[in-house]
């Protein structure tokens, strides 16, 4: 069924997906009307609070055009990714083919349904190992792994359709290390074989895991681990509805970057969710993972002056705290 255009109307690729679900959940909260396109290959249909499913692939050209002309979103959110670093030096064609050439079929489609606005989530991973920290939208990207890489090539995409094509326009959203959960622990991180550390740090204080093994001390960083910049999963979906209120005022194509502007390290965040859990659960130091960079801190001036972003949860043990008891409420549920 076909119907009139609406400019709350928006369609979430990936939506089911941890950050995904979290701006489906703010978007509905704000207004608009959703509708996701997942695959469920690593996503939830339950995690989808607001609006309606379609489980589609990207590949699915057919299906993707089908549900855009039927549907006749104003704006395209674009989160369905692999997004595992270390998986992507094992297996980059994966990587190539669901975040580059997937993106391609989408932004194809976009061009064949006549949409004209996306915000696409890119990722810190583009810049590499900074030379200058905190590292500005501006800084040259020279990505390490094949995640890093695949996203880059896909803002590529974007901005040469941006300048061959003045009806399209997009935000891409380079997000830092995302972690934390809804606030009144609705939704949060619920994959099968997480990887991320805090994730990681919060199950093995729960016995999942039988340590934490922390990715190699001897980097040139204050003391030894690897440094980042960790943004709360609300702050970031809060950040996609000002990108998307920017965007449909009709203000030109750009790259916002999404942090606070200070790092934590592996050692800080096992000290925090010890803290945090009330348990001193085993840690043990590791070789270094392959295409980790050393130390990323964003620069976020550009986005709370453009944007005006305002975050609100911008301190690491409310982070933990969310996931925290997010994580507790998985272990009842899979009782
Ligand atoms: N780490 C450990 N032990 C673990 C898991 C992670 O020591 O069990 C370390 C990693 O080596 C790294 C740090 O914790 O130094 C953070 O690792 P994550 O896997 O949590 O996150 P990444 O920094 O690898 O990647 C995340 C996102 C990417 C994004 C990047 C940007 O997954 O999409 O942040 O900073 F590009």
């Amino acid at each position: 069924m076909n119907r009139p255009s609406s400019p709350t109307r928006v369609v979430v690729t990936g939506g089911a997906g941890y950050i995904g679900s979290h701006v489906v959940l703010a978007l509905g909260e704000a207004g608009y009307d959703v509708l996701t396109y997942d695959n469920l290959s690593t996503g939830n249909r339950d995690a989808i609070l607001s609006g309606e499913l379609v489980v589609g692939d990207l590949a699915d050209r057919k299906l993707l055009a089908r549900t855009l002309t039927e549907f006749k979103p104003v704006a395209v959110l674009h989160f369905a990714a692999s997004i595992e670093v270390g998986e992507s030096v094992a297996d980059p064609l994966k990587y190539y083919r669901n975040n580059s050439v997937n993106a391609l079929n989408l932004l194809e489609a976009l061009q064949s349904v006549g949409i004209g606005q996306l915000i696409f989530s890119s990722t810190a991973a583009v810049y590499g190992n900074p030379t200058q920290l905190p590292v500005t939208e501006s800084a040259p990207l020279q990505p390490i792994n094949p995640y890093g890489a695949s996203k880059m090539m896909t803002e590529r995409f974007l901005a040469d359709l941006a300048q061959a094509n003045a009806d399209f326009r997009y935000i891409a959203l380079r997000y830092f290390n995302v972690a934390g959960a809804d606030p009144e622990t609705r939704l949060g991180q619920d994959y099968a074989n997480p990887t991320h550390l805090i994730t990681r740090a919060l199950k093995t204080a729960l016995g999942i895991f039988p340590e934490l093994q922390v990715f190699g001390t001897d980097y040139p960083t204050r003391d030894g681990t690897c440094v980042r910049d960790y943004i709360h999963v609300a702050d970031l979906a809060q950040a996609h509805l000002d990108a998307l209120n920017h965007l449909t005022a009709g203000h030109p194509s750009s790259v916002f970057n999404c942090g606070y502007g200070h790092g934590f390290s592996v050692s800080d965040v096992v000290a925090i969710a010890k803290k945090v859990t009330g348990i001193d659960f085993p840690v043990v130091k590791t070789a270094r993972r392959e295409g980790d960079p050393a130390e990323l801190i964003a620069g976020c001036d550009k986005i709370r002056e453009q944007l005006r972003w305002q975050p609100r949860f911008d301190d690491l043990e409310i982070i933990l705290r969310t996931a925290w008891e997010w994580e507790k409420k998985l272990v009842q549920r899979d009782a």
